[in-house]
């Protein structure tokens, strides 16, 4: 509970910071919110895996294949690319959208916040 209500603030944060940004996602603005939010769960380099998967390159690969990470078989059965359209459904609503219910996170309500990070995932390579 107390979990969510950080989460929650930490939303509210990024939300402000986002706010001065480019609407066509902006990598900067995008690695404030990933190192606000996402990195309590991801790493954002090369096989370092924390509650969740490492994020570096995502952007592209096929769901569910950083190895040495134990995924739900939602996300190992989902086999199509991670694609920009694919992460923005599944920041919008991970628990809702068919990739998987484990991701303990209640998304990015933001379109503006998750096209930063997503070009943030992007520059992961
Ligand atoms: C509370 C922990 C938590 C937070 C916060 C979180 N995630 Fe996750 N994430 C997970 C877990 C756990 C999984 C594995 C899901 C599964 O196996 O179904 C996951 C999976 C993913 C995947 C799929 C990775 C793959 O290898 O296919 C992506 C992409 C992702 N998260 C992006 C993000 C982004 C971007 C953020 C921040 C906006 C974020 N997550 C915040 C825990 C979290």
């Amino acid at each position: 509970m107390i979990g969510r209500i950080v989460l929650s603030a930490l939303l509210m944060t990024s939300s402000a910071v986002a706010f001065a940004a480019d609407s066509s996602g902006d990598s900067v603005s995008g690695k404030a919110i990933f190192q606000h939010i996402c990195q309590n769960c991801h790493s954002a380099e090369i096989g370092i895996n924390k509650v969740g998967p490492s994020l570096w390159s995502v952007v592209g690969r096929k769901p569910g294949t950083v190895p040495d990470y134990s995924y739900s078989e939602a996300m190992k059965g989902n086999k199509s690319a991670w694609t920009a359209a694919a992460l923005d459904a599944y920041l919008a609503d991970p628990r809702g959208d068919v990739h998987g219910a484990k991701m303990f996170f209640k998304g990015l309500p933001e379109p503006r916040d998750r096209a930063d990070v997503i070009a943030y995932l992007t520059t992961l390579k």
